[in-house]
């Protein structure tokens, strides 16, 4: 389809005598967690025109849940990683492409070959922006280092060095934190919150975590993509609290919280798999994708030094919220 045809509001421009520079910015998983808390931080603080953002999505972009958006003159589009597309159509017309992401983790299970994890759907979905013009992606890698010893790393590494190549455009790496309310994930693989009835929780590894509040890096992902964009053309960085807690420290918390002794035993990468596999009935290839995950956490892999989250939060007067609040909010 050619651009005039794509939305009302592209129509409107051509029509209009005022010839007005506008920048379209799309958005991919909108509705995921931390894309839906990056479009809502973007919308709350005016940071960007709404008329400048085209939501994608892999649902029906015609459902009546996206009504809301649509009164806000947003344009919503389907997008889907497996159809290039269908990614070529949602980003037709866009300057800059806010690229989430996949979350189909299955894809990097059992050492997944290069462009067979992951890092395919993003491939996808930088080939397909590419092809349409867009001239600046910025894209959501981890927490982690690179190179990592977690394997939930690796389709970020592979797809930061392929952005890192590319000539034809700009790209910008956020690095997003661990998210606070993933805490249940790393402490006992999950931790089952009001239902859970373990004393002892078994992990493979303990480190430093700067845990970080999604609204928190929603807030500084929002101030990245509303700031002109040679500021942040070919940077990399992470947006993180400074502050770490251990999963020794989450042990501790959640046992005050919860007026109950709970303990953290540390046991060796097999024996994890073992006691999660076979014990807790999870998929084994899942099992061995995540234990890699607190060889990360030991090398302290995901302890943040970078102000710079830190820094965007003190100038908007915002606090970066702590943990303990967090756990507590879930627990009660
Ligand atoms: C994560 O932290 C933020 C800020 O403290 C909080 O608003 C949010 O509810 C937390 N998430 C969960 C699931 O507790
Ligand atoms: C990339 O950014 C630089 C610096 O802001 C700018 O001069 C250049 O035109 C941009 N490249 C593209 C393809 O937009
Ligand atoms: C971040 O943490 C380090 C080490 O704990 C500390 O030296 C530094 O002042 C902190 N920076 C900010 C902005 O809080």
């Amino acid at each position: 389809m050619p651009r005039w045809m794509m939305s009302l509001h592209d129509v409107q421009l051509a029509v209009g005598v005022v010839i007005v520079n506008i920048e379209m910015l799309a958005l991919t998983s909108a509705r995921g967690k931390l894309g839906s808390a990056v479009l809502r931080a973007i919308l709350e603080n005016n940071l960007i025109d709404s008329s400048e953002l085209v939501v994608c999505t892999s649902s029906d972009p015609k459902h009546p849940r996206f009504d809301a958006l649509r009164e806000k003159s947003i344009t919503v589009r389907y997008n889907n990683f497996d159809d290039p597309a269908s990614l070529e159509q949602a980003f037709t017309g866009c300057d800059r492409l806010f690229l989430v992401s996949s979350p189909r983790i299955s894809m990097d299970f059992n050492d997944a070959p290069l462009w067979k994890g992951r890092e395919a759907h993003h491939r996808a979905a930088i080939d397909a922006a590419r092809k349409v013009g867009v001239k600046h992606i910025y894209y959501t890698s981890l927490g982690f280092a690179n190179p990592s010893k977690a394997a939930v790393m690796r389709a970020h590494i592979r797809t930061e060095a392929y952005l890192r190549e590319l000539k034809d455009l700009n790209w910008t790496i956020i690095r997003e934190g661990l998210y606070n309310e993933s805490w249940p994930l790393y402490f006992g693989y999950y931790y089952g919150l009001k239902e859970e009835t373990r004393k002892e929780v078994i992990v493979a590894g303990d480190g430093p975590i700067s845990w970080t509040a999604i609204a928190d890096m929603a807030f500084g992902t929002a101030k990245v993509l509303s700031s002109p964009p040679s500021e942040w053309a070919g940077k990399t960085f992470y947006l993180s609290q400074n502050k770490t807690w251990t999963l020794h420290d989450i042990a501790q918390i959640v046992s005050r919280v919860r007026g109950d002794e709970v303990q953290l035993e540390i046991v060796t990468q097999d024996e994890y798999e073992r006691y999660y596999a076979e014990e807790k009935g999870r998929e084994r290839a899942e099992v061995e994708w995540w234990s890699t995950t607190y060889n990360a956490v030991l090398q302290g892999e995901c302890n943040i030094v970078d102000t710079t989250l830190e820094n965007m939060l003190r100038e908007a007067g915002r606090r970066p919220k702590p943990l303990e609040e967090t756990i507590k909010d879930m627990l009660q």
